[in-house]
């Protein structure tokens, strides 16, 4: 009896040791439980997926990527290019048209030797990145540009591990793709060796630039030549309206680096004493025609003003002319700009304060011409009369039907140049040698216009 008791008491003791540990274990899970539960949640990178990078310390994470990532190579390019290789590291961005400026890349490839030179022949030595693909904006207003849109579109060369261009928005596409393409293809590939990509070089821009010495020359092509500097396989003829070169003219050309070839062209005497308005730039736009018919063959020429305001994108439209292009002028007569009309898609006149019975009622700033086009016209050239210089020069590549004329600036729907003027300056007064001789301002003196 006593044995089946101290049995039983035995057995309830050791019901209730395993019951007490079962509370105290089913508590603790519970406790654990719901301290689990009020932790945040890990943080994505905070999961450890490949424990042997993550001995990197964290700042590396950037460079690993790039020692991971397979190289996306992709030439890009702006429009008018030869060759531009950048390597695309998981990094490009399509700029928005804000950062434009700052943002378009600055490496460049130097595509061939020296400085044009006084004998004629031309090079091509500083080669910036145009930016007329580096914006978000740009390739909207490239892809939404009438013929030469498939044109600029289809020179534009570019590798990427996912997809092969052939439009503008593909580009684009691929650009902003190729940030990811690693995850995409999850190929590996070598890390250093870029593709070469064969590019011929777009067709040539001859800017034919009229200028005469006066207190703002020099500003006016320091200006204009920084402008043409982010311009590819350009050829500036400058030409001055003078008996000879200046060589403080030629000494800012050379600085500014923009292939160029510098000629005179002195205004006719006629003309030159007239009470009545005179037909400036004309000798000198003439000048430059015949330097092209002499050693042009192809590509588009355009006058250029050396006081106007030219944004580059027009240089890369105007680039595949096939006859003549035309597009708006900012700040002429008193509509505020001088622009062909548009209705229902066709040219259907034009929108200027003074028309003055011209066939052509345009601005010098608004017409670029083929080169090929201007040769099959042997008699092409300008009048010598005030007002009518772009009418009387147009008139003069007759035949030339309007459905001939390509519309550019997105149809005509855009300002991408401007006929600015720079205020008249007055020429600077004497120079006092005995005081300021022997100081640098003597050599300041020198650059000086005088009456
Ligand atoms: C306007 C037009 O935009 C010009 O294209 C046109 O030639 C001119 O009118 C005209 O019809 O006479 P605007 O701004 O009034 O131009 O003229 P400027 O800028 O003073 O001169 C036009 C170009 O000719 C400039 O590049 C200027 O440097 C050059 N020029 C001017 C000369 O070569 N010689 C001169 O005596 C005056
Ligand atoms: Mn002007």
């Amino acid at each position: 009896m006593t044995g089946s008791l101290s049995n039983k008491m035995a057995l309830g003791k050791s019901i209730k040791m395993y019951l007490t540990i079962f509370v105290a274990t089913t508590c603790i899970y519970m406790l654990l439980y719901q301290y689990h539960m009020s932790r945040p949640p890990l943080a994505s990178n905070e999961v450890v997926k490949h424990p042997e990078k993550t001995s990197l310390p964290s700042s590396s994470s950037y460079i690993a990527s790039y020692l991971w990532a397979p190289m996306v190579n992709s030439s890009v390019i702006n429009a008018t290019m030869g060759v531009e290789q950048i390597q695309v590291h998981g990094q490009v961005q399509v700029h928005g048209p804000n950062t434009t400026d700052s943002s378009a890349p600055a490496s460049a490839s130097v595509s061939a030797a020296a400085s044009a030179s006084s004998s004629g022949a031309t090079h091509y030595s500083t080669v910036s990145l145009p930016q007329a693909l580096s914006s978000d904006a740009n390739l909207k207003s490239i892809a939404t540009t009438t013929t030469t849109t498939t044109t600029v579109a289809a020179t534009v060369p570019t590798t990427t591990t996912t997809t092969t261009t052939s439009t503008t928005e593909k580009l684009k596409t691929t650009i902003a793709q190729s940030s990811h393409a690693h995850k995409l293809t999850g190929k590996a590939a070598h890390k250093i060796r870029s593709t070469f990509v064969a590019v011929s070089e777009p067709p040539p821009l001859y800017i034919i630039t009229p200028t005469y010495r006066r207190p703002e020359q020099l500003a006016e092509l320091t200006r204009l030549g920084y402008t043409l500097k982010h311009v590819l396989n350009l050829l500036w003829l400058v030409i001055e309206d003078a008996n000879k070169t200046n060589p403080l003219v030629a000494h800012t050309l050379d600085r500014i680096g923009v292939p160029y070839e510098y000629l005179v062209a002195p205004m006719p005497e006629q003309y030159k004493h007239t009470k009545k308005a005179k037909p400036r730039g004309v000798s000198n736009r003439n000048r430059g025609l015949d330097y092209l018919r002499a050693n042009a063959t192809e590509g588009v020429l355009y006058f250029a003003d050396d006081d106007n305001t030219y944004d580059v994108n027009i240089f890369e439209q105007m680039r595949y002319t096939k006859k003549v292009s035309m597009w708006p002028v900012g700040l002429v007569t008193k509509t505020g700009v001088s622009s062909p009309i548009i209705r229902g898609g066709k040219l259907d006149g034009y929108y200027d304060g003074w028309i003055g019975g011209r066939k052509y009622p345009v601005d010098m700033a608004g017409f670029a011409v083929s080169v090929k086009f201007l040769l099959e016209r042997p008699n092409a050239k300008m009048p010598f009369k005030p007002g009518y210089e772009e009418d009387g020069f147009l008139r003069s590549l007759a035949p030339l039907v309007n459905s001939e004329i390509e519309l550019l600036a997105d149809e005509c729907r855009d300002i991408l140049t401007w006929h600015t003027q720079t205020k008249k300056n007055p020429a600077a007064q004497p120079f006092n040698v005995t005081r300021y001789g022997n100081t640098n301002l003597a050599y300041i003196e020198k650059l000086l216009v005088r009456p």
